[in-house]
């Protein structure tokens, strides 16, 4: 089939209209269902093996060559380009859109950031389930058969034996039982009360655990961990105090106050004048924990503390009603940027 003599008519039709009807006409004559050039692609399919692959190359050619210069005469005909209804020619002076970038949660963005700080100090992930046992839940932890925390008033139990977690606390034990010591571990997880709900409660909060095992561990051991921990966290100023305190499954237990960060102690709004800040508990994992899972206590010695998450990004971040952390509201949580690492 002679494909030069298809190509020259078809130069010659296209270079004769006058209007884009006339171009349509064209357009339909080579390219539509029964056109010139849908004809010599159909016969592409029953030529002889030999001719089909020129014949093939030949007719897409002719094929993409009509469309060009059906393309090309459209402008002058007065016809525009119907991508331009779709895509507008660039404006290089608009300012840039940016869309809309999601970003981590306040509360994991805290995780991360006490994760960061823990792991650079040599503690290594636990996990524990946040259905847990009342044993690990309390048994486990010292906690006497009728301590009030075990009431229904506090704790949600799914079955006798079975609850929501109250603290990240069991996965020490969990830990504990299925490693030897030295150990040093941080846990973090979701945790569950049966609270009023007001603006510094909510049923649901965040805590991360710490705890270091080892031979002869002492409380200048813990002094100095969470020194370490308070100054990566809120600066380099920070102090720590230590109150008596108690807890069942340490012994001694403490309430860990830190320097006011906001006004170094001084007093402020931020510290209620008192120019510190109650930050976490703490203390020396209790004789009958160790024996629990196996540990002698004479031999082995550690501490272990809790941190509230939402206090912490509370404090950090200024915020004043826990409720909004779970509220869901968009123009709170667009506020919150993780710095890039
Ligand atoms: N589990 C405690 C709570 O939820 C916090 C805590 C206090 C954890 C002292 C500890 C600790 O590991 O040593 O109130």
């Amino acid at each position: 089939m002679d494909t030069s003599a298809i190509e020259s008519s078809l130069r010659r039709d296209i270079a004769a209209c006058s209007s884009l009807d006339d171009l349509e006409a064209v357009r339909v004559r080579y390219l539509g269902r029964k056109g010139v050039l849908t004809g010599l692609l159909r016969a592409v399919g029953s030529a002889s093996a030999d001719e089909r692959p020129r014949l093939g190359g030949e007719a897409n050619r002719l094929k993409q060559l009509c469309e060009s210069l059906l393309d090309a005469r459209r402008p002058d005909l007065g016809g525009g380009d119907a991508n331009h209804l779709y895509h507008p020619p660039l404006d290089g002076t608009l300012p840039a859109s940016t869309g809309v970038v999601g970003r981590r949660h306040v509360i994991s963005q805290t995780f991360r950031r006490i994760a960061d700080i823990l792991e650079g100090m040599g503690y290594r992930l636990a996990h524990g389930p946040e259905v847990e046992l009342e044993y690990y839940n309390f048994q486990a932890l010292n906690f006497p058969d009728e301590h009030p925390s075990r009431d229904l008033q506090d704790t949600f139990y799914v079955s006798d034996s079975i609850l929501l977690r109250t603290h990240t606390s069991p996965i020490q034990v969990r830990f504990m039982e299925e490693n030897k010591p030295p150990l040093k571990i941080y846990a973090p997880g979701r945790v569950y009360r049966n609270e009023a709900i007001d603006a510094s409660h909510q049923a649901e909060f965040h805590q991360v655990e710490g705890l270091f095992i080892d031979t002869a561990v002492t409380m200048a051991d813990l002094r100095g961990d969470l020194l370490l921990f308070l100054r990566e966290l809120f600066g380099l100023t920070i102090q720590v105090r230590f109150k008596p305190h108690f807890f069942p499954f340490t012994e001694p237990s403490v309430d860990v106050d830190m320097s006011c960060f906001a006004c170094n102690g001084g007093g402020c709004a931020i510290c209620g004048q008192t120019g510190w800040i109650e930050i976490l508990g703490a203390g020396m994992v209790h004789p009958n924990v160790l024996r629990g899972v196996g540990y002698d206590p004479d031999q082995y010695s550690g501490f272990a503390f809790g941190v509230g998450v939402d206090r912490i990004a509370m404090i950090r971040h200024g915020i004043t009603d826990i409720r909004m952390f779970l509220a869901n509201d968009l123009r709170f949580l667009e506020q919150f940027q993780e710095p890039r690492s």
